[in-house]
């Protein structure tokens, strides 16, 4: 009599990237935005406003509110909605605004 089971285990989101969030490391599947893959693992508030340090997250998922500012890779003003998750990914909150590069009257 065989034994064989009849039934097989799925391959549930077979495919998962590593990303890093405030030094926690996370694993998200493949493919999701930014903000989504955030959101999905509670990471709190993503970033904290210029004018009065409320935390914000995202919310409207399409790139219109902006509450989704985040820090990817050392580049600030980065809307997670709009960022597809890739393996390797360092993300900090964003605090506040961003620096100003401005260069020197002599550079021109
Ligand atoms: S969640 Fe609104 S712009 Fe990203």
């Amino acid at each position: 009599m065989p034994t064989e089971a009849l039934f097989r285990p799925l391959q549930l989101a077979p495919n998962h990237v590593r990303i890093a969030f405030e030094d926690r490391p996370l694993t998200v599947p493949a493919g999701v935005s930014l903000a989504a893959a955030l959101l999905a693992n509670d990471v709190g508030h993503t970033r904290e406003s210029p004018v009065n340090g409320r935390p914000g997250a995202p919310y409207c998922m399409m790139g219109v509110c902006f509450e989704c500012l985040v820090e990817v890779d050392g580049q600030a003003n980065s809307q997670a909605c709009l960022i597809q998750v890739r393996d390797g990914m360092v993300v900090r909150r964003q605090r506040g605004a961003r620096d100003l590069l401005i260069g020197d009257a002599d550079d021109d």
